[in-house]
């Protein structure tokens, strides 16, 4: 039974470790925390969700006696349509919006299903991050393809070295996920780092997948989107998909509602494949994203939100462990030397529960993982409970250098 994929880990997913939030519960499960638990590990927005987009899912709920159209409402993909003019001034004629753009519950599941429409390739391979966003190597594996992780540390600016790709790996790229801002990070690539990615797309004949869910969350500068590319080279053809979530925008994690847009035949290659294997989108919850997509004023609070979440993180945090303030995304990347041992000291000592950062990377040809180092802290709570938690997190940091130095 060489070909068995199963929960065992044999087969196909085989090679795929247990999710990073499994990986935390074996490594905590055994510690009793000293105080009350507080969790910073999880990406999951708890500012509070637009109260008017909660009333109108309740509004639609006749609407669950029937099958929702696959490719979307034309009141939701119009409301899709003027956010993608508004944020990214995206002339009305770049995206026809009744071919090119589609539903997805939750970004996560149509991640998972673009690499499933690329080119098929000998022996081919899937390019991403490392570390990344777990779905894109589950992805590449289900496409019958080898996921090539490309180190993205503080020496790459956080995003994969372009110059440093080998032609006869790019040859093999059915696929290359890319996350700006990224998760974890937060770094965000330019216009020019998008259009050299394309150039690649285009040379090499791979599907260019561009995860864009922190797109509203940012510092100073708005993040560019990829489908400005199409724009700028008056191609609406190109071997592009672009994934936005009202998850992190507006506090809608439960809601299940994003959308991806591309190329023209990129995207009639994944209207064909959801039409067949597709979760519909509920229609309450198209009605409710709509109105979300249409509203700019709470995603402008919520990113004010984060703007002094971030100047407290500063204020504690500058100056030590390789603290930066990212452009972009809502997580501090801490070094903190050891992130597993020092995630058990923070839940041991202080109740605080982070993320070690070599749970959402993957080991290079020589062994190492490059995010081995880090925690990943998710900055989610509103600003009280957030200042808290930091304040204990500091402490536990600081307690567990002493530790480290005395057992040195
Ligand atoms: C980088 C990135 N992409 C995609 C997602 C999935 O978002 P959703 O499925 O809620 O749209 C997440 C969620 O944490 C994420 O961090």
């Amino acid at each position: 039974m060489q070909n068995r994929s199963g929960p065992d880990g044999s087969g196909r997913f085989g090679a795929l470790p247990p999710s990073p939030f499994v990986r935390l519960r074996a490594l905590l499960d055994d510690v009793t925390p000293a105080q009350a638990p507080v969790s910073l590990a999880v990406g999951e927005p708890r500012h509070a969700p637009p109260p008017e987009v909660l009333q109108a899912l309740s509004a639609a709920r006749d609407s669950y006696a029937k099958y929702p159209p696959i490719d979307g409402t034309a009141q939701w993909r119009s409301a899709v349509a003027g956010w993608l003019s508004r944020r990214f001034d995206l002339a009305t004629d770049v995206l026809d919006e009744a071919t090119q753009i589609l539903p997805v519950n939750g970004t996560r599941e149509g991640l998972f299903m673009a690499a499933q429409i690329a080119p098929q390739k000998p022996d081919g391979v899937v390019l991403m991050p490392n570390p990344f966003y777990q779905v894109y190597a589950a992805a590449a594996l289900c496409a019958g393809a080898q996921p090539v992780y490309l180190p993205t540390t503080a020496a790459t600016g956080h995003l994969p070295d372009l110059d440093a790709l080998a032609p006869e790996l790019l040859a093999r790229a059915q696929a290359f996920y890319f996350c700006s801002p990224a998760n974890p990070q937060g770094a965000v690539a330019d216009a020019r780092y998008l259009a050299r990615l394309l150039e690649l797309a285009r040379a090499h004949n791979f599907l260019l997948v561009v995860d864009e869910c922190y797109a509203e969350i940012y510092d100073q500068t708005p993040p560019p989107s990829a489908l400005q590319l199409m724009q700028a080279s008056g191609d609406n053809d190109l071997p592009l998909m672009v994934f936005h979530s009202l998850s992190k925008r507006s506090n809608l994690p439960g809601l299940r509602s994003g959308f991806c847009a591309g190329g023209r035949s990129v995207m009639a290659a994944m209207a064909a494949l959801r039409a067949i294997a597709g979760p519909q989108s509920p229609l309450a919850v198209q009605h409710a994203a709509a109105l979300a997509w249409s509203d700019d004023a709470h995603v402008h609070e919520n990113r004010q939100k984060y703007r002094e979440k971030f100047t407290a993180a500063e204020t504690i945090f500058a100056g030590a462990y390789d603290f930066y303030r990212p452009a972009g995304g809502f997580f501090l990347w801490l070094n903190v030397g050891d992130g597993e041992a020092a995630a058990r000291h923070l839940w041991a000592s202080q109740g605080v529960r982070v993320l070690p950062g070599a749970y959402l990377a993957r080991h290079d040809a020589r062994g190492d993982n490059p995010a081995h180092s880090y925690i990943r802290i998710a900055l989610v709570d509103e600003q009280e409970t957030m200042m808290a938690a930091l304040k204990r997190l500091k402490d536990g940091l600081e307690s567990y250098n002493l530790g480290t130095k005395g057992a040195a």
